[in-house]
């Protein structure tokens, strides 16, 4: 049969929108940030069950009496009942692609979760509302505020007796430098929570108590003609509450921030919202101003080079300045990822490991030839993988903003490592954090020396621990930090379980690491010193650990023309050994 002629408009055409375009356009990347308890778990069920990649309330959580996640596979993790290790959980919802980057959400947290936020490009905020900003979501906040990636917040458990929300807004601001511009606001709280009103839509959300229709969470919101609306004061507890909520909204219109969406991209002012994540109330609209208002995958900058060995380029071939930048467009035809996760022995059935790459421009397809940038090789991708918790299914394709996990076979990948097609670049590598807490660590059975070492590099190359060298040691006795405590219980538990080895570690007294660089370090100063110790990092950068606060300032202060990173400052990946 013959195709029908295109009309004849007399207009003209309409460039088709290319197909990576397009599919940019509809993914969102996040990953949320908070304390553990604020309901991380419980919003991530919701959205899930919003996206429909799961179909049962709660089995997210496998087992009502344990705190397991879909995500958790480590048994140290099933035995404690915690998730340690980030796993991505993605879902199609109103025609976008969600990819969800799960972080480990235990007051033990790891490198790991710092990682995964480099693979992100927007942050969702959760904050228990009777609690405020945590310690977790503090340090958190601080990597996305590193990279500059915009935040939603969502006020959680406002169905529980809350702290006021003007309270909430200045405990951003005073806490975490950021202001606020609030979306929703809460009518009223704990039980005189009556739901939330959206100062953009004009609309109130209404709140069913219990044994009203809330089953769903699907109650039609309610249009109103604005706060002076006599619905709004039907809806209230009380008229006190309602008086309460009418001058807090017309003080938000005085003096509040507006919304102003640059500033939300640039990570400078955060769009609030409140809710209950358990009662499933106030989280669609947020999912669907979050789909609206947060970034697609946006331009990264790479370091340009000759893929010779793993220097920067002064020779490209193209005319650019040696080791210069460039932005790299998500919509640039030329496939590239970076790695910003590793993890070995997932299933314990195949001992394997498996890299994790955020495609940040061009189309990836299955058995795709790529360019390993930092080794200048070919490598071939013929099994990548989307993994849903323990499963593992084999896909096709994948655009910016996608995870992709890759069996690395070879051993070839660490954390950092560029892949691409056709270009001449590296990404800017996954910095490096300062850890908190600090161990040495003994071998039991000393003729398991090997199996220790290879342990000790695997474990750290996924950001269990970091490694650390005492100068004039070489490789013996290293000194173990994280930047959480469980960390060596998770290392002790791995070394036994996948490497046949037992060890004992030791806790040392330090709380500070901090990286050392400028004119006239002189490690013996460090060294003399009661309170400090200088050690090596794996690339051989002097870092300084501290036993107390007081001993960190006494340093800076003492030595002017130092600088005390809290980040490594090599932000590219240590060449390979
Ligand atoms: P996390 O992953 O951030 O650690 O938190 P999680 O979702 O596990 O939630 C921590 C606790 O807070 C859970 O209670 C959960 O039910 C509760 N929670 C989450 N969202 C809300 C909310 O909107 N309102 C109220 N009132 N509680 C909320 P739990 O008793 O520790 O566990 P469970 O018995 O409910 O499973």
């Amino acid at each position: 049969m013959s195709q029908a002629p295109e009309p004849q408009t007399g207009l003209t055409p309409i460039a088709p929108i290319a197909p990576i375009a397009k599919e940019v356009a509809r993914r969102r990347t996040f990953a949320i940030i908070s304390h553990p308890d604020a309901g991380k778990t419980t919003l991530t069920e919701k959205l899930l069950l919003y996206g429909g990649a799961i179909h049962l309330a709660g089995a997210v959580r496998a087992k009502a009496n344990q705190r397991h996640t879909t995500s958790d596979w480590m048994e140290i993790e099933k035995q404690r009942g915690i998730s340690i290790s980030s796993s991505v959980l993605n879902f199609e919802y109103q025609g976008f692609q969600i990819n969800l980057l799960d972080t480990p959400g235990h007051k033990d947290f790891s490198e790991d979760t710092y990682r995964t936020l480099t693979a992100a490009d927007a942050a969702v905020m959760l904050i228990d509302a009777a609690k405020g900003v945590e310690p977790q979501t503090r340090k958190l906040f601080e990597v996305c505020r590193m990279r500059g990636i915009p935040i939603f917040t969502f006020m959680n458990k406002l169905d529980r007796p809350s702290r006021e929300p003007f309270d909430l807004l200045e405990e951003l601001e005073k806490v975490l430098g950021i202001r606020s511009c609030p979306v929703t606001w809460p009518l009223g709280s704990g039980d005189r929570f009556r739901g939330v009103y959206d100062r953009h839509a004009n609309d109130v959300l209404l709140f069913q108590t219990e044994g009203e229709a809330n089953v769903k969470g699907k109650l039609a919101p309610r249009g109103v003609t604005g706060v002076d609306d006599p619905a709004i004061r039907g809806m209230m507890a009380d008229e006190q509450t309602y008086e309460q909520f009418k001058s807090e909204i017309e003080l938000l219109e005085m003096a509040g921030d507006p919304f102003d969406l640059e500033q939300v991209l640039k990570g400078q002012l955060t769009p609030v919202f409140f809710g209950s994540a358990m009662n499933n109330f106030g989280v669609e609209r947020f999912l669907q101003r979050f789909i609206e208002l947060a970034p697609s995958p946006s331009a990264r900058p790479a370091i340009l080079c000759n893929l010779v060995g793993n220097l920067p380029a002064n020779q490209s071939g193209d005319g650019r300045e040696n080791g210069g930048t460039e932005l790299i467009e998500p919509t640039d035809e030329r496939f590239s990822g970076f790695i910003f996760k590793i993890q070995a022995n997932m299933d314990p059935a195949h001992r394997d490991r498996v890299a994790f790459m955020r495609v940040c421009s061009g189309k990836f397809a299955r058995n795709m030839n790529v360019k390993h940038a930092r080794l200048n090789k070919d490598v071939k991708l013929a099994r990548p993988l989307n993994f849903f918790a323990q499963e593992r299914v084999i896909i096709e394709e994948a655009w910016p903003g996608d995870i992709v996990g890759l069996l690395d076979t070879s051993g070839d990948l660490r954390i950092g490592d560029t892949l691409c097609d056709g270009g001449k670049f590296e990404y800017q590598g996954v910095p490096r954090f300062s850890p908190e807490h600090f161990a040495g660590v003994t071998i039991l059975d000393p003729m398991k020396r090997k199996q220790l070492q290879k342990g000790l590099d695997q474990l750290a190359e996924e950001g269990v621990v970091q490694i650390f060298r005492q100068r004039g040691f070489g490789d013996k006795d290293p000194i173990l930090g994280a930047v959480g405590a469980l960390q060596f219980e998770v290392l002790q538990a791995r070394l036994k379980s996948e490497y046949s080895v037992d060890v004992r570690i030791e806790r040392l007294p330090y709380i500070h690491a901090r990286w050392a660089v400028g004119p006239g370090l002189d490690p013996d100063y460090f060294e003399r010193r009661e309170d400090s110790r200088c050690l090596e990092d794996r690339d051989g950068q002097p870092v300084i650990l501290f036993k107390s606060d007081w001993g960190l300032r006494y340093a800076q202060e003492n030595n002017p023309k130092l600088q005390f990173l809290t980040v490594a400052p090599t932000l590219r990946s240590p060449a390979k050994k």
